[in-house]
Formats: structure tokens, C-alpha cells, sequence
């Protein structure tokens, strides 16, 4: 008998001390936002949102119409459910406050918008905390993201690893597909815009990437972090956006995508890191605060802090 996403959450409310009817009612509304911007990117060029949203976000870049309507999405889901105090988007420059206590959810609600209109995978990113988006991200109740690929899969950690749904096309549902996903010691792949190469702020990394050259590695590169940490996942290898000269702390946000995919890594095994420490024990102090992310296999996470020490 098939698995779904909710009797999975139930299933689990024993093991899971912190897993309790609101959070299981949370993450399922979360679910279904995506079912809805799933069902929206599969028919995208059809329903005429393909393009640009003719407006600029609070980080400077072009909205695109998906992104406006995801995040719409998601919002409007997040303030419907009645469990959420805190409410913080890549697409909003401030956050919603609803209450002072319930969960706070941050959340990135189309990741890869370079990709929509080639039909790429892109995904939505989510990260739960108690009460306050502003925390550090191993104090996470749960985070996940869920990715419109080839199928739509949503990969989510509650603190005691990491397992993945796949939304089965006929019956609508989140079925488990993946009821373990653990990374591999060390893997084969790299992972980093290198176009940026003579912009990176260390030397280090130059040399550790032409070391995994050496090393026969291969590069994989999508450009949507959701579908870049889902193929290191479940291939191994590392994960890499750095501080360069143009972005001085990188460009991924804590918030929305270094935090809840740093959780998500460590939860499988892997190791996060900003070149200094673990990416999950990082203090935000801002919303929309930046961080060098290298996430991935272990072996090659400290071989790269071995090169960055250099
Ligand atoms: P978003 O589409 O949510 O703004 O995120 C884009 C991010 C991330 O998905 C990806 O890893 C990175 O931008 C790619 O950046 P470059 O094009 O600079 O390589
Ligand atoms: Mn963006
Ligand atoms: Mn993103
Ligand atoms: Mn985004």
C-alpha cells in the first residue's frame, strides 16, 4: 500500500516529539500550495504566465510571473490555515505578522526563475520555525522543497532525516518514493557557476575546483538550487554558490535557500558550510540576508575547507 504525505506525518507524530497536529496541518497546506503551483507550471506557456512580471523584487532581480504567482499562492495558503504567526518570502520585502506564536514559515516560492521559461526545473523552497523566521537554522522544525522536474517530488526533513513524495499524477497525492534519502560519503560531481571563476574571492576555491578536475570529476550545473542539492542528494558530490566580487556574501538567501537546503544536507548526512562554519549555525540578522553556501558529500565539503585554509 502506497504512502501518502499525510499518513507518513501521522505515522511519525510518536517518533517525533516536536510533530504535532498543527505542524502536520501546516506542512499538508504547504503540500497542497505546490500541488497547485505543480499543476500551474505543467500548463505554464497555456495559461499565459510564461515571462517577466515588468517589476523588480526586494533583491534587486526581475520578477518573473510565476514567481508572483506562486508566491501568491503560498501566501494566501499560509494565512488561511491558522497556524502561522510569521510569514517571509524571497518576493516580499517584509514579513507578515499574524501572531506571536505559531509557526513561522519562510519560503523562496519559485526557485530557478532563469529556468521557467525553458521548461527546467525550478522548485519552492520551505523552511518551519517556532514562532520567529529570524532563527538559526539547526533550531528548524522542518524544511523542504519540492521540485517540478520530469514528476513533481517533494523532499522533506523533520529533524530525524530525510524522505521524499512523489505527487503521484492521478490520484493527486504526495506518495513516499524515497522513504530514505542519505548522501553518499563522497561523489563524483561539482556543482558551481564557474563562469564567475575570476570573480571568486579566494584563491582557494580556484584551486580545490581545478583539484576535482584532477580528480576526474565531472560538473553539473542547472542554475535552480532546488534541482543543483536534489541531484547532490541522491548522487553525492558538492554544492557550491561563493561570495565573488559582485556578491560579497553569494547570492543565495539564508532565509529561503542556504538555511532549509543546509538542514536538509546535513539531515542526509552531507555537510554545510559558508567556508567559516556550518551554515546552521548562522545567526540571521536580516531578512533577506546572503551567505556563501558549499553544501554536499562529506568528503568533498572538508576537502574544500582544507583548501580554503590554505
Ligand atoms: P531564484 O530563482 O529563487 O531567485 O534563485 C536563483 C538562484 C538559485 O536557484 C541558483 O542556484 C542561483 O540563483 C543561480 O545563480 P547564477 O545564475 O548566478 O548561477
Ligand atoms: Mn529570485
Ligand atoms: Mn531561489
Ligand atoms: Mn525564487
Amino acid at each position: 500500500m502506497a504512502v501518502t504525505l499525510t499518513s507518513y506525518l501521522f505515522d511519525k507524530k510518536k517518533e517525533i516529539g516536536h510533530l504535532d497536529d498543527d505542524l502536520i496541518i501546516l506542512i499538508n497546506e504547504i503540500a497542497s500550495a505546490t500541488k497547485e503551483i505543480s499543476a500551474k507550471v505543467r500548463k505554464a506557456a497555456l495559461l499565459n504566465v510564461l515571462g517577466s512580471a515588468g517589476k523588480t523584487n526586494v533583491q534587486g532581480e526581475e520578477v518573473q510571473k510565476l514567481d508572483e504567482l506562486a508566491n501568491e499562492i503560498i501566501l494566501d495558503t499560509l494565512k488561511k490555515c491558522g497556524k502561522v504567526s510569521q510569514i517571509a518570502s524571497e518576493e516580499m520585502e517584509d514579513k507578515v505578522v499574524l501572531s506571536n506564536s505559531g509557526y513561522a514559515v519562510a519560503y523562496d516560492p519559485l526557485d530557478g526563475s532563469s529556468n521557467i521559461d525553458v521548461n527546467v526545473s525550478i522548485g519552492t523552497i520551505f523552511s518551519i520555525h517556532k514562532d520567529n523566521v529570524l532563527k538559526p537554522g539547526r533550531e528548524q522544525l522542518a524544511a523542504g522543497y519540492v521540485i517540478y522536474g520530469s514528476g513533481t517530488i517533494m523532499v522533506l526533513t523533520l529533524g530525524r532525516g530525510v524522505v521524499g513524495f512523489t505527487l503521484d499524477p492521478e490520484s493527486g497525492n504526495y506518495l513516499l518514493s524515497h522513504p530514505e534519502i542519505r548522501l553518499k560519503e563522497k561523489g563524483k560531481i561539482y556543482s558551481i557557476n564557474e563562469a564567475n571563476r575570476d570573480k571568486w574571492v579566494q584563491e582557494g576555491l580556484r584551486k580545490y575546483v581545478d583539484f576535482l578536475k584532477g580528480e576526474k570529476y565531472t560538473l553539473r550545473y542547472v542554475g535552480s538550487m532546488v534541482a543543483d542539492v536534489h541531484r547532490t542528494l541522491l548522487k553525492g558530490g558538492v554544492f557550491i554558490y561563493p561570495a565573488d566580487k559582485k556578491n560579497t556574501s553569494g547570492k543565495l538567501r539564508f532565509l529561503y535557500e542556504a538555511s532549509p537546503m543546509a538542514f536538509l544536507i546535513e539531515q542526509a548526512g552531507g555537510l554545510s558550510t559558508t567556508g567559516e562554519k556550518s551554515i546552521l549555525d548562522v545567526v540571521p540578522e536580516k531578512l533577506h540576508q546572503r551567505v556563501p553556501v558549499i553544501i554536499g558529500s562529506k568528503w568533498e565539503v572538508e576537502k574544500c575547507l582544507e583548501f580554503l585554509a590554505e
